[in-house]
């Protein structure tokens, strides 16, 4: 597997999970076991996946992948349920966010997202948002993020709301 680490070991200290940049391939088998239950591999094959700017992460607990995360440089549609435009020209979107259900409720879920957002960070970015699944809304909230959109269904998975994390301008994160 192509990886990256960054060295930081859970703070916890209740499993040894790393975060690292790993390629599309590394994180796909997660995505559909997640998010896409039952489904063919095809179906986690994202618009922008092998952009080179695109920035795949996975928390590695040994060799076996915890959890995954993806952003990519892309800007939300206007949609008639958004309560504020998203669009800037610099948003990155976040795809694919999922914990084995073993390892969730011990921050790897959080540390992926701060990694992801450290990689839109570098990359110049100003905003990311996401289709949050009604149920991990909260997640994001826990981080930062907030709702700007009213309940819409996102069929297979049911109910989403649009959500963002605004970033400061000229910070970069050293990664
Ligand atoms: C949502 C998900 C990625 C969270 O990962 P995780 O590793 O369990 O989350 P963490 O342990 O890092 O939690 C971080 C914070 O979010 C909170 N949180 C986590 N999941 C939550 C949820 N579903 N609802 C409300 N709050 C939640 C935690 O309590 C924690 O808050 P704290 O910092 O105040 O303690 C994981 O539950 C998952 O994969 N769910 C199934 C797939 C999914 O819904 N993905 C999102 C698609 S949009």
């Amino acid at each position: 597997m192509r990886a990256r680490g960054d060295g930081m070991s859970d703070p916890r200290g209740l499993h040894d999970v790393t975060i690292h940049r790993v390629g599309a391939d590394a994180v796909r088998p997660l995505r559909v076991a997640v998010l896409r239950p039952g489904m063919s591999p095809h179906a986690s094959a994202y618009p922008g996946d092998g952009s080179l700017a695109t920035g795949h992460f996975a928390a590695l607990h040994g060799e076996r992948v915890a959890g995954v995360a993806t952003v990519l440089h892309e800007d939300a549609p206007d949609r008639p349920m958004l309560t504020e435009p998203v669009s800037t020209g610099t948003a990155w979107r976040l795809r694919g966010m999922a914990v084995e259900p073993g390892h969730r409720g011990q921050g790897v879920g959080a540390r992926l997202l701060t990694r992801c957002v450290s990689h839109v960070l570098d990359a110049g970015g100003r905003v990311v948002w996401c289709n949050a699944r009604e149920v991990a809304v909260g997640f994001y909230r826990a981080n930062g993020w907030r709702a700007v959109s009213d309940v819409f269904e996102l069929p297979p998975s049911g109910p989403h709301r649009v959500m963002r994390l605004d970033l400061p301008a000229h910070a970069t994160t050293g990664h």
